[in-house]
């Protein structure tokens, strides 16, 4: 099965649009460093984006500019409405996973929903089931300290998915998993997309993960930080894509060579299809 791209369409109505980002940090002796100077990039509908990018390349700052943790100095984000015209929401897994000490693991999963609204009963009830899911059922009632960093994780995943988000950002979601568990939660934000058309941007310092994950994985680097490459990810798989099947394409070793390559300064083997598809986003993006 050969699965296609949704290609990212770069109109208001895109679920993220980032046009002309611009932002810096003052250093202790005064001086700023820019991290982002006129950034374009967008994300549509029901499309996993990834990023890869050497540490303190600037991917989590991006992550607290797009969700409004943090103001930019110049440029502009807008979040696409949903398809029923109502308005959209980005929901943030932070790179730390912030549970709150003094609430349950239940209590901590619905904080995200508690931030913009009254928790109802059905609330609850999605709730204890996602952590069920995550195999957290049986500490739904127990405080955080007693958890594992991957049992944490899990939690502050579930608070991020479940305020029903149409954009979830998520910041080194799976780091702290061991590998069975990595590929079911992968499984699960693949199969979110698909039954609710949620879009998803991906931090991720795995190679492997972004490239059975995403429709699209870009390259962040430089100083400013820019896309160096932009690699659409098309897999033939054996039955529909998954964590496992995604893994087993052929094309997979191609892409992973090439986005190794990249980070490690190297763009070289641009597919001139991708290359022409990343350009008319790139273009596009000054209309
Ligand atoms: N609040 C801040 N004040 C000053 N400098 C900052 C601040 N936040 C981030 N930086 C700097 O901005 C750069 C980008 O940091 P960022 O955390 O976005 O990198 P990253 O790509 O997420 O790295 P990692 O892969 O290690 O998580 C780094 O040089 C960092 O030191
Ligand atoms: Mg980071």
């Amino acid at each position: 099965m050969k699965t296609s791209n949704p290609v990212a369409e770069n109109t208001p109505q895109a679920p993220l649009r980032v046009r002309q980002l611009s932002h810096g940090f003052k250093t202790p002796d005064g001086s700023t460093v820019t991290i982002f100077d006129k950034l374009d990039f967008c994300v549509g509908h029901g499309e996993i984006v990834s990023i890869v990018g050497r540490s303190g390349a600037g991917k989590s700052t991006l992550f607290n500019l797009i969700s409004g943790l943090l103001t930019p100095q110049s440029g502009e984000i807008s979040v696409g409405r949903r398809p029923d015209g109502g308005p959209g929401r980005i929901a943030y897994m932070l790179q730390k996973d912030l549970m709150m000490p003094w609430r349950t693991v239940l209590q901590n999963a619905l904080l995200g929903i508690e931030l913009y609204r009254k928790v109802r009963p059905d609330d609850i009830a999605r709730a204890r089931q996602m952590l069920a899911r995550y195999g957290l059922g049986a500490v739904a009632d127990a405080y955080p300290h007693s958890l594992s960093g991957g049992m944490r994780q899990r939690v502050a995943l579930t608070r991020t998915l479940l305020v029903d988000p149409t954009l979830v950002l998520l910041d080194e979601p799976f780091s702290a998993l061991d590998y069975e568990t990595r590929l079911a939660l992968e499984d699960d934000i693949i199969a979110l997309r698909a039954q609710s058309g949620t879009s998803v941007v991906l931090v991720t310092h795995d190679i492997e993960e972004a490239i059975a994950m995403s429709d699209r994985v870009i390259l962040l680097g430089g100083r400013p930080a820019r896309i160096e490459d932009q690699v659409l990810v098309e897999l033939t798989t054996h039955g529909p894509r998954n964590a496992v099947s995604a893994r087993e394409a052929p094309e997979f070793r191609g892409y992973h060579a090439r986005v190794w390559n990249g980070l490690r300064g190297n763009v070289t083997s641009r597919d001139p299809q991708d290359l022409a598809q990343s350009n008319t986003l790139a273009g596009a993006m000054h209309d």
